[in-house]
């Protein structure tokens, strides 16, 4: 296969396993495994898919001040705007924020399909601004796996949906025998045991997903990333897709970054960052406590993100709320900072609250 049509047809890839390795999937519960594969029974424990990379000590992605600038003739649309994000090895993240945030934009170079204009991107030790051409289609194809919305984006509409989970194996040079054992495991895994041989159009929009999970897991990636990939979904299939991803999280242990609409969908997440303005602006952690009556519930509680140089971004309903404009007053509390409207810019009186509020330097440390 020549350079140009592997690059036409490039999959997202991952970590190729040395021949005759190999990887070992854990069978889906109730899932007996293909017959006839000659694929050997996994344990769980075994079955874990990860890339030698995602084992290093140091977060699995790293995004230090990105901004990405679009130039359309004289004019600039600054899609990120110093964005910061960490995600562990492992994780399960949902990133949210409204349509334009630029969500799709920073997935596009953490899948090493856009470079961004300035800041730095480092992806299971792949420096993402400085990869040359090879190494970036190798990047693509061997350390991360993509899942777009559109599933036509996704499958090859020409091929069963074995051929496509077995095309990123192709492309990277791996056996006939070690391909279909694989492309077997994978797609009894994603519930699609005997779909194999179905081309695109005559599965289901949910069925391709699967099968698009399965394209992006063949080469054991380090990292799944998946841009709205329930956007086309009813709300029922979604969450079955969701729950997918979520067991192969879990089972497998590939770290997941996931942009999503879904409010539902993000509440299921340990870890759900929203992005505004082309920034991190906030993040909502989960863990699950036990309550005095011994029931489990989920904890979760929202913090603003601060960025290297202090800048944090107030959630938009708290500036709102208060009226909050262009200079706001801090005060430094023992344990908190406080912060107050500048209500002199505002044209409101300091005495309708019965307190003055802090004037100068001198008192910003108090209490109004
Ligand atoms: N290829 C492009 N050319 C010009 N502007 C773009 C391009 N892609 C995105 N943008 C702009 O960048 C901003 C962020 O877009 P995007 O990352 O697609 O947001 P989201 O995925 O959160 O909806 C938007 O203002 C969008 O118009
Ligand atoms: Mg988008």
């Amino acid at each position: 296969m020549t350079e140009d049509h592997a690059e036409i047809i490039d999959l997202p890839g991952g970590v190729r396993t040395p021949p005759g390795e190999l990887p070992a999937l854990p069978p889906r519960r109730g899932d007996t495994g293909a017959p006839g594969n000659g694929a050997p029974e996994a344990s769980p424990a075994g079955g874990r898919l990860h890339s030698e990379r995602s084992l290093r000590d140091g977060p699995l992605i790293v995004c230090d001040n990105l901004v990405r600038i679009y130039k359309i003739a004289d004019l600039e649309a600054v899609a990120l705007q110093g964005l910061d994000l960490v995600v562990e090895a492992g994780e399960f993240i949902a990133l949210v924020g409204a349509s334009g945030s630029g969500k799709s934009t920073l997935m596009n170079i953490l899948g090493g399909l856009d470079v961004q204009s300035a800041g730095r991107a480092v992806v299971a030790g792949h420096v993402l601004g400085e990869m040359g051409r090879r190494e970036r289609t190798d990047y693509r194809r061997r350390v991360i796996g993509f899942v777009w919305q559109q599933t036509a984006r996704n499958l090859v509409r020409y091929l069963t949906a074995r051929q496509n989970v077995e095309l990123p194996m192709l492309l990277n040079g791996i056996g006939r025998r070690e391909r279909e054992a694989r492309a077997s495991q994978l797609l009894a895994r994603v519930g699609l045991g005997d779909r194999g041989d179905h081309r695109p159009e005559r599965l289901s929009g949910g069925e391709q997903q699967r099968v698009a999970i399965a394209v992006a897991l063949a080469n054991q990636p380090a990292v799944l990333f998946a841009d709205e990939p329930t956007g086309e979904l009813d709300t029922v299939t979604a969450h079955e897709v969701f729950d997918l991803l979520r067991s192969v999280n879990h089972e497998l242990g590939v770290t997941i970054v996931v942009v999503t609409h879904d409010p539902l969908v993000s509440e299921q997440v340990s870890r759900t960052i929203l992005i505004r303005d082309g920034r991190t602006s906030s993040e909502t952690l989960r863990r699950r406590a036990l309550s005095e009556g011994g029931d489990h519930h989920v904890i979760s509680e929202e913090y603003a993100v601060l960025d290297r140089v202090g800048r944090l971004q107030l959630p938009r309903a708290h500036v709102e709320a208060l009226g909050l404009e262009r200079r706001v007053r801090l005060a430094l509390e023992p344990d908190h900072i406080s912060v107050w409207p500048d209500r002199d810019r505002a044209g409101g009186s300091d005495s309708d609250d019965g307190a003055a509020s802090p004037r100068g330097a001198n008192d910003a440390g108090r209490r109004p």
